[in-house]
């Protein structure tokens, strides 16, 4: 029985050398030293020696149980610790890297200009509509006092859809739309951002498609010095506390008396520079008083309620402000163009 232990021993430790992993290493565990394995097999045969030889066997049976284990024991552990050193290589992070960016977009500076004149009007309690950009006859004209074959429609050199349907030449029929839906209500404080579409040749200061911004006025006892503070108010805001104004009579079918606003320039101060071409002054929007019949034909009693209105291109606003000298640049999306717009 002793060269057999000694034997299993040689044998065990002989295919313990070549043990490759932990799954190996677990069925050799079994194979030797399990309830069912060859070391119990052997010792079952003890009852059969007498009471001296016993415990000498006993005692090379532990003997080789214990060095069995001891191999196995170091090998878990190479085993496990070669495991964790590949795992740690395997999930190594170079801190030092660089980070992968994200690409974030940008606001269009078009829509940058929009917003910051939303906000100087929501300032002073307006709120902001949206009109259809297919628009009828009746409220991109008629209903402005532009009546069929009114000489003033040719100004505006439309796109027609139908002979009653186009594309809106100016943001002005919002005006109309508001007036109706608020039913003779006062009052009436409203801005309209949108585009605009007129059969205009595209060059470096003029578009087919523009953006324009309405605003509107309707209450008892609006006067033209209500309409001049407003504007004042809001090109100090957008163009700086320093700004004058300055109004030029003028004339447009929905308002009377009508007037041209410029603002002094901002690049000179009014001196006389390359911006304003040496006039000291920059025209930025139409405006004036809402006309009688316009206020009628939308349910205002003209005897009771007065108003004022204003337009205003945005593009010419953000050429202005951004120094943009081709108005294409807004619309042909050249990144190099937009990206500059990213941080201002
Ligand atoms: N609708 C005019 C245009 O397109 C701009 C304008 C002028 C709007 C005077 C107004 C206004 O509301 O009162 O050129």
């Amino acid at each position: 029985m002793r060269e057999r232990l000694e034997a299993l021993r040689t044998e065990a430790l002989q295919e313990l050398a070549g043990v490759s992993g932990l799954p190996e290493l677990n069925e050799l565990r079994v194979k030797y030293l399990g309830k069912k394995g060859a070391l119990t097999e052997i010792l079952r045969g003890m009852g059969g020696l007498s009471a001296e030889e016993r415990p000498v066997i006993g005692q090379v049976g532990n003997e080789v149980r214990a060095a069995i284990e001891e191999v196995i024991g170091r090998k878990q552990e190479e085993f496990q610790q070669a495991e964790t050193e590949a795992r740690l290589r395997e999930e190594t992070i170079d801190v030092t890297l660089p980070g992968r960016t994200s690409a974030a977009g940008a606001l269009h500076p078009l829509s940058k200009v929009i917003q910051e004149i939303e906000d100087i009007f929501i300032g002073m309690g307006y709120t902001v509509e949206e009109g259809p950009e297919v628009e009828q006859d009746y409220y991109n004209f008629e209903a402005l006092n532009l009546p069929k074959n009114h000489p003033a429609r040719d100004m505006q050199d439309s796109f027609y859809i139908t002979e009653d349907i186009l594309m809106r030449t100016h943001t002005s029929p919002v005006q109309v739309r508001t007036m109706e839906r608020k039913k003779g209500e006062v009052p009436v404080k409203i801005i309209c951002p949108g585009k605009v579409y007129r059969r205009d040749d595209d060059d470096a200061t003029h578009s087919h498609v523009f953006t324009q911004i309405e605003g509107l006025v309707i209450d008892r006892n609006i006067r033209m010095s209500d309409l001049k503070g407003t504007l004042l108010q809001f090109v100090r805001e957008m163009f700086g506390p320093n700004t004058q104004i300055r109004m030029r009579p003028s004339f447009f079918p929905f308002t009377e008396p009508s007037a041209e606003v410029d603002v002094s320039c901002f690049g000179c101060g009014g001196h006389g520079c390359r911006i304003c071409k040496q006039t000291g002054w920059l025209e930025i929007l139409g405006s004036g008083m809402v006309h009688p019949r316009v206020l009628e034909m939308a349910g205002y009693d003209p005897s009771e309620y007065s108003g004022f209105a204003f337009g205003m291109g945005v593009e010419r606003i953000a050429m202005l402000k951004y120094g943009v000298d081709d108005i294409r640049h807004f619309y042909t999306n050249d990144l190099r163009f937009l990206r500059q717009f990213a941080r201002v």
